[in-house]
């Protein structure tokens, strides 16, 4: 795909005068995979609702509650339009990704799998959507398949075809790798899922950070992220559900706001998406997640990844002009993370010298010790892209790198 060319220094001028973390200190900052630096329209944001509007919401007939829900449901319409869900009803606020797929692994997992149905998840997953299965497992009898990544990082349509069978009943995959950057084929993987009954939720953590996301036409059944990672407040994150499956579905927790009629002998629920919000929700995290996604519409999701994608193809020249550095894959296609080994130095040691030169990267397992599995490593350094980023962060930590193989070479 061509991609508009921008010019990375342009870009990093604009963006980062939003960014008072990145503006106030001299730091690299290449660890957005991890969490993203969050722009003054968010801080002002939340600032703002502590000294202005703040109440509960959904409870109090005062107008500071009402103001307080008003905005706490326009986020709900924010994150709609944000990734084209076709109702607002479908959208349920949540603590993050984790809390998403605990959640669907709970209501669709142990709510409706039987002993020797088949969960397929790929190689290529996080922890958070590997361990919330294998708890399914034990509660079902059900069992997990895992789709094997090719030597380059790729997930195939066809390996996915291969595995599934008429005891296939969940395809749980990552949209983009956090530790190896692949792009996996979503949409293909949910037309062929649609086609056999299979539920789909994709884990789009790194996705929705740096790619336009259209749930309708990726097709899934679920689809979850975190608002930490778009810039927004932590402690919120989104799980988007098909209304047909999250009406049919079983409460997960419950409590406040998820009922409509309580008494000893019997309860009711509340429609959607009260169902799945039991209690007070993160108030402030929703608002300032709204707030995020509004400050990236502005930028507009194309610009940002097209950004993305540029830099990337210019982090991975300057990287890969450094004696001894190995990146960890070759993806046919890439989302903004470049993992990669160094000499024979270990990830944690180099890590830890580069921020001495204030340069912040990730390093370990990233949470998908399966995936170090398959490339027969057990950690990485890992550098990934935010839209402050520029070709400069990559000059700084090739630069970095340099430093730090000359204090190894003295030791
Ligand atoms: N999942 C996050 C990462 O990849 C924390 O670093």
């Amino acid at each position: 795909m061509e991609h508009i060319k921008l010019n990375p220094k342009t870009i990093f001028k604009n963006i980062i005068a939003d960014f008072p973390i990145l503006k106030n200190n001299n730091l690299t900052y290449l660890d957005s995979a991890a969490s993203a630096q969050k722009p003054y329209q968010v801080i002002n944001c939340i600032k703002d609702i502590y000294s202005n509007s703040y109440a509960n919401v959904h409870r109090g007939v005062y107008s500071l509650s009402q103001v307080a829900t008003d905005q706490y449901e326009d986020s709900r319409e924010v994150v709609k339009s944000f990734i084209n869900a076709k109702k607002l009803s479908e959208i349920i606020f949540v603590r993050g990704a984790t809390e998403a797929i605990n959640l669907v692994a709970e209501i669709i997992g142990v709510a409706s799998l039987n002993e020797g149905d088949e969960i397929i998840l790929s190689r290529l997953e996080h922890h958070s959507n590997i361990v919330p299965w294998q708890i399914v497992c034990k509660k079902t009898g059900a069992i997990i398949k895992v789709a094997e990544a090719d030597d380059n990082g790729n997930i195939s349509l066809e390996t996915i075809k291969e595995l599934i069978n008429k005891n296939t009943k969940i395809i749980s995959i990552t949209h983009i790798s956090n530790a190896i950057g692949t792009v996996v084929p979503v949409k293909e993987i949910c037309k062929e899922a649609k086609k056999q009954g299979i539920i789909t939720l994709i884990d789009g953590c790194q996705a929705v950070p740096q790619m336009p996301v259209d749930v309708q036409d990726i097709g899934c059944d679920f689809y979850v992220f975190s608002g930490h990672k778009t810039y927004g407040p932590s402690g919120v994150g989104v799980l988007y559900g098909r209304e047909e499956l999250l009406s049919e579905a079983p409460p997960y927790q419950s409590g406040g706001d998820m009922i409509d009629k309580v008494s000893f002998a019997k309860t009711t629920y509340a429609d959607l998406p009260s169902k799945y919000e039991a209690g007070t929700p993160n108030i402030v995290g929703v608002i300032g997640l709204g707030e995020a996604l509004k400050w990236m519409n502005s930028i507009g999701m194309d610009q940002i990844y097209d950004h993305s994608q540029n830099l990337l193809d210019e982090g991975i020249k300057v990287l890969s002009g450094l004696e001894g550095l190995k990146i960890i894959g070759n993806p046919y296609n890439r989302g903004g993370v470049i993992s990669f080994i160094y000499k024979d130095f270990h990830a944690h040691d180099v890590g830890t010298l580069l921020n001495t030169y204030n340069i912040a990267i990730r390093t370990g397992h990233h949470c998908a010790q399966p995936t170090m599995e398959r490339y027969k490593l057990s950690t990485t350094a890992r550098a990934s892209i935010g839209i402050y980023n520029s070709i400069k962060d990559f000059e700084v930590l090739a630069d970095g790198l340099l430093k730090v193989n000359k204090i190894f070479n003295k030791v």
